[in-house]
């Protein structure tokens, strides 16, 4: 079967993250992504999650206090500070990182992520992260100033040299009501 959007992102990084990485959930909301990158990176790796909203925070950390899980640091700011947060000892194992962009469900919708730091955290990140390691985008764009945020970032990566990294688009295109996609860009060797 044709792996559906959220499953698909999760197969990529499982191609990509090794045991002991750290990786980076740059957009927490209710902890799922996280969740799955602690148990992928196992005891020996971590998790830096971030989210301006201290209510994701909270739901992140209760998530995975429940799966008893420790080897993450869930921080409220903006994921476009990232370095300020990551010692350099885990910095340099940086296998991989997911955003899931838009607004938090069930929370208040124009709360949203914006391309200005969502690029600025991708560039940043992409400078750190390992050869062959993945960045994961999941863009929702149906939502207001969703789709300024896909046209910037459909631009920013189509501009990637090739040379340096794959950037691969995944998306159901007979889909209805503007329907999330997958952006993914690995860094060649
Ligand atoms: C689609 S939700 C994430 C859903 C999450 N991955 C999950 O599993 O529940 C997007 C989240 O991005 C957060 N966000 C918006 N701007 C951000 C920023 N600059 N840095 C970090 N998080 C941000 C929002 O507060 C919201 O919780």
């Amino acid at each position: 079967m044709i792996k559906g959007i959220i499953n698909y992102s999760h197969y990529l990084l499982e191609t990509a993250v090794e045991k002991g990485d750290t990786v980076i959930d740059a957009t927490c909301g209710n902890g799922h992504d996280t969740l799955f990158l602690s148990k992928l990176v196992g005891e020996t790796g971590h998790v830096f999650g971030f989210d301006i909203q201290e209510q994701a925070v909270i739901n992140t950390q209760n998530r995975l206090t429940k799966n008893r899980l420790t080897n993450t640091d869930i921080i409220q700011d903006s994921h476009s500070n990232f370095i300020h947060h990551i010692p350099v000892d885990k910095l340099t194992r940086l296998g991989g990182a997911i955003f899931n962009l838009g607004y938090l469900p069930g929370s208040d919708k124009s709360i949203i992520t914006r391309s200005e730091s969502t690029i600025l955290a991708i560039e940043g990140i992409l400078s750190h992260l390992k050869q062959n390691g993945l960045v994961v985008l999941v863009i929702y764009h149906g939502h207001e100033g969703g789709t300024e945020e896909k046209e910037q970032l459909m631009r920013y990566t189509r501009l990637l040299d090739q040379k340096m990294f794959h950037v691969l688009y995944y998306g159901f295109i007979n889909q209805k009501n503007d329907p999330p996609f997958i952006l993914a860009i690995q860094k060649r060797n």
